[in-house]
């Protein structure tokens, strides 16, 4: 990755403190869409000064169309995407309310089709990109109470498969990668510490996804790859 232009997006959050400073540390210009300026600190503390430098920091919802554009056009060029923005929601289907479903699906699944329409467009031009997006182990093996997580995920599975079709014939790949239960702060605040020595540390997380997103990987396309751990 050493010198590739690669967009880190969800970059700030629990997932991005092992895969953002990876992606740095493999020598790579990171662009990092952010809105939480405590999560950007939270993720500035942990890397360091000579590594800042090929860094840059844009303020941007990436479910504003426009932003997402914007952002795209302002890179010099775009050899990677890592689309880690997502998150996680349950409750009983009864009682869901469309809001948060649509919710649920724009977080998810909208915002993924934004990003990688436009990033594939410069990716075509340049015949170079290496895209990985992040589903879930609930896409592949639903659980009850998570339909709306679980449904969003696995379509963040198909779509990413299907640009993998797409670009068949292109230097360009796309692979989705599956976690199970990350050791995020969230995770932890939410489900306590017992456990927490079973889940996917986001170092490891970070290392499987920078090798997907590496110019060495271009023969792999359209991977679904499941990362649980010993879950
Ligand atoms: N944590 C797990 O156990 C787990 C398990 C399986 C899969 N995953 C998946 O792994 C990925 C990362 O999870 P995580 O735990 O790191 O999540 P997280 O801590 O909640 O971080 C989410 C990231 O997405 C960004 N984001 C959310 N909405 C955005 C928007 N509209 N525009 C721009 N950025 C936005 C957040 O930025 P701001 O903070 O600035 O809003 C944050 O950087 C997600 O796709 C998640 O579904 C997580």
């Amino acid at each position: 990755m050493q010198g590739k232009h690669v967009l880190v997006t969800g970059g700030t959050g629990g997932l991005g403190l092992g895969v953002t400073p990876e992606v740095l540390r493999r020598g790579a210009y990171v662009t990092l869409p952010y809105r939480s300026r405590a999560n950007a600190e939270r993720l500035k503390s942990l890397v360091s000064p000579s590594e800042l430098v090929r860094l840059q920091w844009v303020e941007a919802d990436l479910l504003d169309e426009g932003r997402v554009a914007e952002l795209v056009q302002g890179m010099e060029r775009v050899d990677g995407l890592i689309h880690l923005m997502g998150g996680f929601s349950m409750g009983p289907t009864p009682s869901y309310s469309l809001e948060q479903w649509r919710q649920d699906l724009d977080l998810n699944l909208t915002a993924t089709f934004l990003v990688c329409k436009h990033v594939l467009a410069r990716m075509l031009e340049q015949n170079y990109g290496r895209i990985v997006t992040i589903a879930s182990r609930g896409a592949v093996q639903p659980a009850g109470q998570l339909a709306a997580y679980a449904a969003s995920k696995a379509g963040v599975v198909a779509f990413t498969k299907a640009i993998a079709a797409e670009t068949k014939g292109t230097n360009v790949t796309a692979n989705v990668v599956l976690p199970s239960v990350i050791d995020t702060p969230a995770n932890r605040k939410a489900m306590g510490t017992e456990n927490a020595g079973e889940w996917v540390k986001p170092e490891s997380l970070a290392h499987t996804i920078c090798e997907l997103a590496s110019e060495a990987a271009g023969d792999i396309r359209g991977a679904a790859l499941p990362i649980y751990g010993n879950l």
